[in-house]
């Protein structure tokens, strides 16, 4: 079955390594055919573990595993499945931005910045985060930001400094509010257990984006980036970024979207799973392939910013 795949594939290449008890939780529920059942009766693209577990941890106000998620399905079924329909997927690290950063550092200054899928907006202020690039500090426009860490091998064209940003907007299907006590809690939901570290950072990420709103709206980046892009004002470079995102757009939408955004005067970073962008980057096994221009193989990244390994020539 298709859903059992998934929830093992899930264990065994994600979760394995990084999230003990929501390895056991994914490989219980694969074996569990009265929670396959119930999810099979879900739209496909409702099926993710990462979306039923975070759906249950907000239900419980604490960590499933295989018992209690049992026991929401079987007592709450109508409240699961309602969270389940109503939230999704929409993780927001703001640690990519160290794995973005080499890459915007160099473009003329100052930045415009435009993110297509961008949640709460928490990757639009790379700017004001601190960073550690194995011992190399950069410190960032807002002193209370996190200091994000990130191991870096390759050539890598270290900054040696923040770029500035003079411009920046967001586009998402569903916008998170940094203010509102539901999304934020949400975001909290979506980090998985035994990565607490990422809670304090989300939690210092959020405190900057309500001194400095991201101004994240609402929109589909297949549409309605032309007009975003369009109403920016005039800057050194404009960016347009985004990181796993495109794999919840179908073929056809990320087709218009690489035409609209190939046929911009804009710079591209793509930091995505290899392969969503044909066939640059499949060969990476590991993180996310960071594109330039649709073209360029820039880095393989780690889908939570911890590392990168930069790929193209340093010049
Ligand atoms: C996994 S989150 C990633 C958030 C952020 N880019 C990051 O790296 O932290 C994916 C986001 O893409 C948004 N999204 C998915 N399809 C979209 C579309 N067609 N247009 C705009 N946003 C979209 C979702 O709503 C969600 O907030």
């Amino acid at each position: 079955m298709a859903t059992a795949e998934a929830y093992r594939r899930f264990a065994e290449r994600e979760a394995a390594g990084r999230s003990p008890a929501y390895e056991a939780l994914a490989l219980g529920v694969a074996g569990d055919d009265r929670l396959l059942a119930w999810l099979e009766e879900l739209p496909a693209a409702k099926r993710q573990p990462n979306l039923l577990f975070a759906a249950a941890r907000w239900l419980l106000d604490d960590v499933p595993d295989l018992v209690a998620l049992r026991g929401l399905v079987a007592q709450r079924s109508a409240d699961l499945r309602a969270m389940v329909l109503g939230r999704s997927t929409q993780t927001n690290e703001p640690a990519r931005c160290a794995t973005l950063l080499p890459a915007l550092a160099r473009y003329e200054p100052p930045l415009g910045l435009v993110e297509v899928g961008a949640s709460a907006g928490l990757c639009l202020l790379p700017d004001c985060y601190s960073y550690d690039f194995g011992g190399l500090r950069l410190d960032g426009m807002d002193p209370g930001g996190p200091l994000i860490e990130c191991r870096v091998e390759g050539p890598c064209p270290l900054p040696l400094a923040v770029p500035e940003v003079a411009w920046r907007a967001g586009l998402d299907l569903s916008p998170l509010d940094v203010s509102s006590d539901d999304d934020v809690r949400w975001l909290a939901c979506l980090v998985w257990p035994g990565e607490e570290n990422r809670l304090e950072r989300l939690r210092q990420a959020l405190e900057v984006a309500r001194r400095t709103p991201p101004g994240v709206v609402r929109g589909d980046l297949v549409h309605d980036l032309q007009a975003l892009v369009a109403g920016a004002p005039e800057v050194g470079t404009m960016v347009v970024f985004h990181s796993a995102v495109l794999a919840y757009v179908t073929p056809e939408g990320r087709r218009t979207f690489i035409e609209t955004v190939s046929g911009l005067p804009v710079r591209w970073l793509s930091n995505e799973s290899p392969g969503v962008l044909e066939k640059t980057g499949a060969d990476l096994s590991h993180g996310f392939a960071l594109i330039e221009d649709g073209r360029t193989l820039l880095a393989e990244t780690d889908p939570h910013g911890t590392w990168l390994r930069w790929l193209a020539p340093s010049a």
